[in-house]
C-alpha cells in the first residue's frame, strides 16, 4: 500500500529510542476504552514514555478495573485510576474530570465498529448507534475536557500545549472497495472533521486524527475486516506513536491526519511541506482549496 512516508509495521529504533528517553515525565493522561486492544497499547507506551499518572475509562466496570491492576502491576511507579462510564455521558465525564483534574494529554480511542452488513440490511438504530459512539461519545469526553481545561488552564500552568489525540482510522478518508462499511466509513470522517475544525477554535490545544493501523483487538475481529495483505500492524508500536504524538515534536501535525506507522523522522523531516502546502487534511480530490 501507498504511503505518505515509509512505514513499518513493527517496532523500529528511532521511536523506541526516542519513548526511551522518556518524553512524557511527569505529564498525565486520560484514555478512553484503555481496558483492551488498541488503547491498551496507547496506555503502555504512555506510560513508558513516562506519564506518572493515567485514568482508563470503559463501560465494563470488572474488565476496566482489571486493567488498572493489570497496568499497576507492570507500572509500580505510576498512578492509575480506573473510571467505569459510557463515552456518551456528559454527567459522567463532568464527575471524571472533576476526581481526575485536567490531564495534560486526553486520548479518544473508545470506538465502535458499527457494521454487521450492507447498508440496506442494516438494523439502522444498530448502525446509527455507531455514529453515537463514535461521533456523539469522543464530541462529549472533549467537550467536557475543553470545559474543565478552561476552568483550570493546564497548558498555562506546564508552559505547553494541552494534547487531544483521536483513535480515528484509515477508514476516514481511504477508498475501500467494500460493502458494509458505510457506518463506520461515515462516523471516523465525521470525527476527524470535528477534530480539524476544533483546531481554530483552540490553538491552545493540540488535536491530532491517527490511524493506528490494523491491529488485533476484538473490535477488529467482531468487524470482519479483511486481513491487510501485508500483515497486521503490531500493537506496541501504534501505542509508541501515539505517545510521540502527545510530546512538542508532533506540533506540527496539529489538526492533521497521521498514520501511527509512519516513520517519525520521515515524518520530521516533511514537516515545513505539510506547514507550507497545508497537507494532511479532509478534502474533495481534485477542489483542495477553499477560500
Ligand atoms: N483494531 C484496529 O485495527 C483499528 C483500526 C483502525 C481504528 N481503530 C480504532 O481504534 C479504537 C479501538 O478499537 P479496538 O480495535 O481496540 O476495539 P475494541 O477491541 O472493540 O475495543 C474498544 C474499546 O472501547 C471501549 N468502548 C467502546 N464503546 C464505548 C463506550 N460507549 N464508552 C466507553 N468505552 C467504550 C471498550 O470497552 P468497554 O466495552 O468495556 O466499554 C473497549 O475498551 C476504535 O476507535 C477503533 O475505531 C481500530
Amino acid at each position: 500500500m501507498s504511503s505518505f512516508v515509509p512505514s513499518h509495521l513493527k517496532p523500529y529504533d528511532a521511536l523506541t529510542k526516542f519513548i526511551g528517553t522518556r518524553p512524557l515525565e511527569g505529564k498525565t493522561a486520560l484514555i478512553t476504552g484503555a481496558g483492551r486492544g488498541v488503547g491498551e497499547h496507547i496506555a503502555r507506551a504512555i506510560v513508558s514514555a513516562g506519564a506518572s499518572r493515567v485514568g482508563i475509562v470503559g463501560r465494563d466496570k470488572t474488565r476496566i478495573e482489571t486493567a488498572r491492576d493489570r497496568f499497576a502491576a507492570a507500572f509500580p511507579t505510576t498512578e492509575f485510576e480506573a473510571f467505569s462510564a459510557d463515552i456518551t455521558d456528559e454527567d459522567a465525564f463532568v464527575a471524571i474530570f472533576a476526581t481526575f483534574g485536567v490531564p495534560d494529554i486526553l486520548i479518544n480511542n473508545a470506538g465502535h465498529f458499527p457494521d454487521t452488513a450492507p447498508f440496506v440490511k442494516q438494523d439502522l438504530k444498530s448502525w446509527w448507534s455507531g455514529f453515537e459512539i463514535n461521533i456523539l461519545g469522543t464530541a462529549n469526553v472533549t467537550q467536557k475536557f475543553l470545559q474543565a481545561l478552561a476552568a483550570s488552564p493546564r497548558a498555562g500552568q506546564t508552559g505547553e500545549k494541552a494534547v487531544v489525540l483521536n483513535v480515528s482510522s484509515m477508514a476516514a478518508h481511504m477508498r475501500f472497495p467494500l460493502t458494509a462499511w458505510s457506518g463506520y466509513n461515515g462516523s471516523k470522517m465525521g470525527q476527524a472533521r470535528i477534530f480539524e475544525s476544533l483546531r481554530f477554535e483552540h490553538p491552545d490545544v493540540r488535536f491530532i486524527n491517527i490511524h493506528p493501523g490494523q491491529i488485533e483487538s476484538d473490535g477488529f475481529t467482531a468487524s470482519g475486516a479483511p486481513l491487510p495483505p501485508d500483515g497486521m500492524t503490531d500493537g506496541g508500536m501504534a501505542g509508541q506513536f501515539y505517545a510521540w504524538a502527545a510530546t512538542k515534536e508532533a506540533d506540527f501535525l496539529s489538526g492533521r491526519f497521521a498514520w501511527a506507522e509512519w516513520d517519525i523522522e520521515e515524518l520530521k523531516a516533511k514537516k515545513d511541506e505539510i506547514l507550507e502546502k497545508d497537507l494532511l487534511l479532509m478534502t474533495v480530490d481534485g477542489f483542495e482549496r477553499g477560500f
